[in-house]
């Protein structure tokens, strides 16, 4: 059988667990190769077998996405490697669970080094690499990209800088057949929410704001950046998909 992304290279930051790890695995399922980046050595590892027990072929690396250099390397570990990227899902991130008062100069930079400098550089770096066959690339950004969150305020920058990254470079890259578009989940159960979702006060608040009423499992985003991925999504670009049980209708 044939894999919706059969044969595609697919590039993915952040994938040493949370949603990282699920759009590694799910893209693998579906015949991508896969190359996965994390600073987190141990949980890259984990990635690294689980994706390779599905019989693709599998490269990784210790990578800081805030860090110029470290995508220098990345882009010349995967030409290496594969010749090529298709896909390139900009996945890495971090929480800044802040009020807007609370929020240090130094946790400004450090969520927007990470979560907006990151996806900026990963792709311009990746270009070179995507440019003459073409390619998707999908940026993750948040539901709080859209719409403003309690304690959120740099964090909320940073998600919506990723959202109009998205746009524009999908206006800058279309001469070269690349599509780009942004995702923007919900409350998703990882490593960066359980404690929240779990925490029977916030997790309510939390929940009681979603039209489902209910946290997702990380495979449930994964979906939609397969389709980002794939050619089903082929005159999608520029484009900004919820995966937010409906929070953002509201
Ligand atoms: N979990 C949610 O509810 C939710 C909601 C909206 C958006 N998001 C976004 O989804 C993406 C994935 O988050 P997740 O929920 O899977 O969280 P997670 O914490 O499980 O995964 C994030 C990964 O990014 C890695 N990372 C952190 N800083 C990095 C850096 N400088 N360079 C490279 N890797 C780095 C971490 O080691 C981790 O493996 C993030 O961009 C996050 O902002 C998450």
């Amino acid at each position: 059988m044939t894999g919706r992304v059969q044969g595609k290279v697919a590039l993915i930051t952040g994938a040493a667990g949370g949603m990282g790890r699920t759009h590694a695995q799910l893209l693998a399922e579906q015949g991508a190769d896969i190359f996965v980046t994390d600073i987190n050595e141990a949980g890259l590892a984990e990635t690294v077998a689980l994706v390779k027990s599905l019989g693709v072929k599998v490269e990784s690396a210790l990578h800081d996405v805030a860090d110029e250099n470290h995508w220098q390397q990345i882009a010349d570990q995967a030409k290496q490697a594969f010749g090529r990227v298709d896909i390139l899902v900009n996945n890495a991130g971090i929480a800044m669970p802040r009020r807007l008062e609370d929020t240090t100069t130094q946790e400004w930079d450090l969520v927007m080094a990470i979560n907006a400098k990151g996806p900026f550089l990963g792709c311009r770096t990746i270009l070179p690499l995507m440019k003459e066959a073409g390619g998707s690339i999908i940026n993750i950004s948040s539901a709080y990209g859209i719409v403003g969150g309690p304690n959120a305020a740099a964090y909320n920058a940073s998600k919506g800088a990723v959202r109009m990254l998205t746009k524009g470079a999908a206006i800058d890259l279309a001469r070269y057949g690349i599509r780009v578009n942004s995702v923007h989940p919900g409350v998703i159960r990882t490593g960066m929410t359980e404690e929240y979702i779990d925490d029977p006060k916030i997790g309510e608040m939390l929940l009681s704001t979603q039209i489902q009423k209910r946290a997702a499992e990380p495979r449930e985003v994964s979906q939609v950046v397969l389709f980002l991925a794939s050619e089903e999504s082929s005159f999608v670009t520029g484009a900004e998909y919820t995966a937010d049980g409906g929070f953002t209708a509201q």
